[in-house]
């Protein structure tokens, strides 16, 4: 009988044999234990992710467990009431998205792409030959950090204050049942980056190329976005491009350190680059989970859902489903096709912050293979991963740095 039950270690460590044997056995598969139906072929993953009718990513609207969630969050809700765009449906999505993607333009992201080589560069500058350099806290961590920062139109001397408010206001989105103490925090951090964006707009937004100030200027049926309505949508985009853009770089350079012939080849065959990153993002997606609402009783494949029920579409599996994907436990950065992985999902909601987080993978991989020839994990290294089997993430990546100058 088909099983699944994601909160084994050995599921943690590596998902990919369990995800691969539920969706031989039941691509739509209920999970009691969870309350949620668990999906992981890529045709019903598709079919889900196209149907903002049939399937809801209004999570409020389930019944279960995760509506008990939802409430409690909304009921902590430290950033205002407006929701979130990943949150909401067509047609209130739509007016959130139309906001957002007239500010964060495909020009706005290119003109990204100079700071972030630059910002890579300094990070990679303090990897000192003979210590071991650890990626996730010295580079795939706070290039998205210092993106967010530039986002905001942080000055360098302000930053760590200001992404340390994002940051607090970020996990006030992530996790139901914070501590008081850090819900008092975060209760701070919105207030003084509130009285930031304030006096950030005060002084004329005008003139200034941050996402902020592209945001401040634009409007919404006529009129300007509050200063509330302006720090929902940049910590929306923070947030969701925070820990997905460190866990690729990381998922990355693990995919590559493994597989030494493809790091040979892409070393070989530079033009690699932009399919190598497409197919880290297939072969090891950050985010495995997207979540769905059925929006009324409705039937996917042979499985018939009860309105207000979860799904969970499995994006790692979808990923690797062999219907799609030749050889798909095969890590192959010239794979044809690569780009068509679930990663970034599908549909309307699909990842508004793709080209950018392209634009940093790019950066990073180009200056760590240049950097490090092997990129070779340091002698001894343990690879802790987190307790989580909703983001594919590895907290430590200790890399070796080569011998030390004599
Ligand atoms: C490798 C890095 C990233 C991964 C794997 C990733 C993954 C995803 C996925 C799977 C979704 C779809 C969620 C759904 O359908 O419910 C999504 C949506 C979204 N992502 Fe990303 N993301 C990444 C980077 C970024 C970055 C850098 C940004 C921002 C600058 C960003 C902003 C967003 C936003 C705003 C949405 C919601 C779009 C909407 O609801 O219309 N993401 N992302």
């Amino acid at each position: 009988m088909a099983f699944f039950n994601p909160f084994r270690p050995s599921y943690v460590r590596d998902p990919y044999p369990a995800l691969h044997r539920l969706r031989a056995e039941e691509p739509v598969h209920r999970a009691e234990r969870i309350d949620a139906w668990i999906v992981t072929s890529y045709e019903a993953c598709v079919e889900v992710l196209r149907d903002q009718e049939r399937f809801s990513s209004d999570l409020g609207r389930a019944r279960g467990r995760l509506g008990e969630q939802v409430a409690q969050q909304h009921r902590e809700a430290v950033l205002g009431g407006g929701g979130r765009m990943v949150a909401s449906d067509p047609p209130e999505h739509t007016r959130l998205r139309g906001i957002v993607t007239r500010a964060f333009t495909p020009r706005y992201v290119e003109g990204m792409r100079p700071f972030v080589e630059e910002e890579v560069g300094r990070l990679l500058a303090a990897a000192t030959p003979g210590t071991p350099f650890e990626l996730m806290s010295r580079l795939a961590e706070p290039l998205p950090s210092a993106v967010i920062a530039a986002h905001l139109g942080t000055p360098a001397e302000d930053r760590e204050r200001v992404v340390g408010w994002a940051i607090a206001l970020m996990r006030t989105a992530l996790i139901v049942g914070l501590p008081a103490a850090e819900r008092r925090a975060a209760e701070e951090a919105r207030a003084a980056l509130l009285d930031y964006i304030a006096r950030f707009t005060a002084e004329g937004a005008g003139g200034g190329e941050s996402l902020l100030a592209r945001l401040a200027r634009e409007q919404d049926e006529g009129r300007r976005l509050t200063a509330d309505e302006l720090l929902e949508l940049t910590i929306d985009l923070a947030l969701a491009g925070n820990d997905t853009t460190a866990n690729m770089i990381g998922n990355g350079v693990l995919a590559l350190g493994a597989h030494p012939d493809q790091l040979a080849l892409l070393r070989a065959r530079p033009e690699l680059l932009g399919s190598a990153i497409e197919e880290v993002l297939r072969y090891d997606p950050p985010t495995q989970v997207v979540v769905r609402v059925a929006t009324r009783n409705l039937r996917l494949g042979r499985a018939a859902l009860a309105e207000g029920d979860t799904l969970l579409l499995m994006l790692g599996a979808a990923n690797r489903d062999p219907a799609q994907f030749e050889d798909p436990d095969r890590f192959d950065v010239a794979r044809e096709g690569a780009h068509r992985h679930l990663a970034f999902g599908l549909g309307v909601h699909f990842c508004l912050g793709a080209p950018l987080a392209r634009v940093e993978g790019e950066a990073a991989f180009a200056a760590l293979i240049a950097r490090f020839p092997d990129l070779r994990l340091a002698p001894g290294a343990t690879l802790p991963r987190a307790n989580d089997w909703m983001m594919r993430s590895v907290r430590e990546i200790p890399l070796d740095t080569g011998a030390p100058p004599a």
